[in-house]
């Protein structure tokens, strides 16, 4: 029972109590008008009883109501989507934050965006469909295409920051170095470096109570290991830092990697004039899609990335028939997740990916051996990857699989003895997914995160760390990823660290932390559930943070709708609680709700309605479905059965 399950009819006034049908019947007289009188006769009681110190006893009656809410120090690290869907969230989607949380993002660089502000490089898009890659409280009917465009995100994230201020509490330009945890305190010391006007400045501490780690993963470059790879006397970019003042037309171009990035770059290239493209890869990578975008659209049209027509534009500014256009597509995208199970289902996706790629490959039996894998769909990313496979076909486009040995000044060597020599060198080839913080971040007991996953990053759920008390993690190890739009899974782990920040505001708590051994037991049991999905298959990926045979780090293992579950509600259990003092029912205050104080509060909200037998009553054996069966019997059938969803990408 909550007072708000039960909002309270508006009372009559005061000034009319023979109408409200709440006040005391004519003989039995109110004993004290909760108005006029009651809550100061409650303070009253409160400073007369007896008792020492607060500070020393903490037993001792205190004043406040219960549940008052103390206010939390909150810092945010980054201002890509995470961030800012934090901002949105103390702003404007949960009014009781405004009360709580003092807010600060810290964003090293100088704008909002992350991801979109800093792959910059031709071809960039994302690649699930546009209208569910966005920010849920305020989707974008006015996306040009299916797959919106980098810079289409960027300006809609800043557009979107703009209508909400969502910018009012960052720092920019302003990056955290260090943070550690002050556990007597119940803070954390957090050490940021201001860059101004290219000066770093000195490094301040400043404290807060909850860090939200909003960093990402996809965010620094990660520079291949090659020999020589600072010896090349050409042009060097990677996907992640593309220098757009340099003119790639008429270049011998080199591109390291087949990676989504990778995949993007090339057809771009490959259509500058006068260029000569080789793509090193090292091994394949699945170019798919289950059906063409504008199935989506309900039409025909054979363009990869269809753009949407005015009366199309049109139709998604009505709200409702938006919602319905954007669940439809979620709808299909978790019904496909069954295609990642191992096993027929997956199969029969192979065959038919496979077909759909010797087709865009011409049956070219060379070009079909090197790019189509053989292990399972989905093993590594799957990207629609338009006009990649068809670069191939063109006379100024090759690759090879053959392994780099080296590079020297001009060009770039293989194992198989070939050199190709080439203007620019161009690196596509990922990010540091290693999860470890590129910072010292310092736990109970002087432990250093960096450490500790160091080999293997465990979490709890994704979203928190033993021994790391208030420290919240977006996209952290294990986060629902992998199909579907990754800012859905955001909004949700969101809306779960907003639960915590209530909680620890209103109940006293000094700090959480998950227990160590439900982490352990959680890692375990996701491992068991990875065997079974297409992540562990015998592919290379950064999901496996580039190993082959490695634990699943990137990825929770479980579907979109388990993962919405299991952080809807605080798992108490799961976590290690410290109270800011030894009474952990401090926050019960005086014995009494601030609700029951207010005039207007229906203090009878509890009272149920009489129900009807016919309405409650399920005899058994009656029920005709069992509905574990039912699920089951779906799921069997689900898992067996390749021809439901379509949008199986990140
Ligand atoms: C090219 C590309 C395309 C993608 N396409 C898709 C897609 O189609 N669909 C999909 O679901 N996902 C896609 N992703 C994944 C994408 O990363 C997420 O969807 C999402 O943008 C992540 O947002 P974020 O805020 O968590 O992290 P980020 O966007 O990475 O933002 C993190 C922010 O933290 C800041 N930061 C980091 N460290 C510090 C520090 N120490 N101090 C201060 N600030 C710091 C960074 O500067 C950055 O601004 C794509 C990723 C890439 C690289
Ligand atoms: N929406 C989109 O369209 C989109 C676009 C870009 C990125 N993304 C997101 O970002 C993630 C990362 O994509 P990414 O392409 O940037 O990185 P990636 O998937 O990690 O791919 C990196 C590529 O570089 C290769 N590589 C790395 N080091 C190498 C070396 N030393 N020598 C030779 N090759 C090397 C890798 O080969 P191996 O695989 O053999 O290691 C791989 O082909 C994606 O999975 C996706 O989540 C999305």
């Amino acid at each position: 029972m909550s007072p708000s399950a039960d909002p309270a009819p508006a009372p009559a006034p005061a000034a009319a109590p023979a109408e409200d049908v709440r006040m005391p019947a004519p003989e039995l007289p109110e004993v004290l008008n909760r108005a006029n009188g009651f809550k100061s006769v409650v303070e009253e009681a409160v400073n007369s009883a007896s008792g020492s110190d607060a500070s020393t006893d903490p037993f001792k009656l205190a004043s406040d109501f219960a549940y008052t809410a103390r206010r939390l120090k909150v810092f945010t690290i980054g201002a890509g989507f995470s961030g800012l869907l934090m901002a949105h969230k103390f702003q404007h989607r949960f009014p009781d934050m405004r009360d709580i949380v003092d807010h600060t993002i810290f964003e090293m660089r100088e704008d909002v965006g992350g991801t979109w502000l800093v792959n910059t490089y031709p071809g960039v898009q994302c690649d699930v469909p546009a209208h569910i890659y966005a920010f849920p409280f305020d989707p974008n009917p006015n996306w040009e295409r299916f797959y919106a465009s980098g810079p289409d995100i960027e300006n809609y994230i800043r557009s979107t920051v703009k209508k909400w201020s969502l910018d009012r509490d960052i720092q920019y330009n302003t990056r955290v170095a260090g943070a550690q945890w002050i556990a007597e305190q119940g803070q954390w010391k957090v050490t940021v470096e201001t860059t101004v006007n290219g000066v770093v400045q000195p490094a301040r501490d400043e404290y807060c109570h909850v860090l939200i780690s909003a960093q990402g993963v996809l965010v620094h470059p990660n520079w291949p290991s090659i020999p020589g790879l600072r010896d090349f006397k050409g042009h060097i970019t990677h996907s992640a830092a593309w220098d757009h003042d340099f003119d790639y037309s008429g270049k011998r171009i080199a591109i390291i990697g087949n990676g989504s990035s990778g995949i993007q770059i090339v057809p771009q290239m490959t259509k500058l004039p006068g260029t000569t493209v080789r793509n090193f890869i090292r091994g394949p990578t699945w170019v798919y899609y289950r059906a063409p975008p504008s199935k989506h659209l309900g039409r025909d049209d054979p363009d990869p990335n269809p753009r949407y027509t005015d009366e199309e534009r049109q139709r998604f500014q009505d709200p409702e028939y938006h919602l319905q256009h954007r669940k439809g597509i979620i709808s299909r995208t978790n019904k496909s997740f069954y295609i990642f199970m191992k096993g027929k289902n997956n199969a029969e996706g192979m065959k038919f990916a496979s077909e759909q790629m010797a087709a865009k490959l011409n049956h070219d039996p060379e070009l079909c051996e090197k790019l189509i894998p053989k292990w399972e769909l989905g093993c590594r990313r799957i990207t629609p990857g338009p006009g990649y496979l068809e670069s191939f076909l063109e006379p100024n486009c090759s690759l090879t699989n053959s392994g780099i040995t080296k590079i020297s000044e001009k060009g770039v060597h293989t194992a198989d003895g070939e050199f190709f020599e080439c203007d620019v060198l161009v690196c596509a080839t990922g990010f540091d997914v290693s999860h470890r913080p590129r910072f010292p971040l310092i736990g109970e007991g002087g432990r250093d995160l960096a450490e500790i996953w160091k080999d293997d990053p465990e979490s709890y759920v994704s979203v928190a760390v033993p021994h790391f008390p208030n420290y919240f993690v977006m996209m952290g190890p294990n986060c629902l990823g992998g199909h579907g739009s990754l800012v859905e899974s955001l909004n949700w782990t969101g809306d779960y660290f907003v639960k915590w920040l209530r909680k620890m505001a209103t109940e006293d708590i000094k700090a959480v932390a998950p227990k160590e051994e439900v982490v352990r037991a959680f890692c375990k049991y996701g491992d068991q559930i990875h065997k079974t999905l297409v992540w562990t298959g015998s592919c290379t990926s950064w999901y496996k943070r580039g190993t082959r045979n490695g634990r699943v780090t990137a990825l929770f293992g479980g579907s979109a709708q388990l993962f919405n579950k299991l952080i809807t509600d605080i798992r108490a259990e799961d976590f290690e609680f410290t109270y800011n003092t030894a009474n952990p029912f401090r926050f019960m205050g005086n014995g009494f709700t601030a609700f029951e104080m207010d005039e207007n509060s229906d203090l009878a909200w509890y009272v149920e309605k009489a129900e009807k037998l016919e309405d409650s009553q399920v005899v058994e054996g009656e029920n005709k479905v069992d509905p574990k069966a039912a699920a089951k019997a779906r799921f069997n059938e689900l898992t067996a059965d390749v021809s439901n969803g379509t949008t199986i990408s990140t």
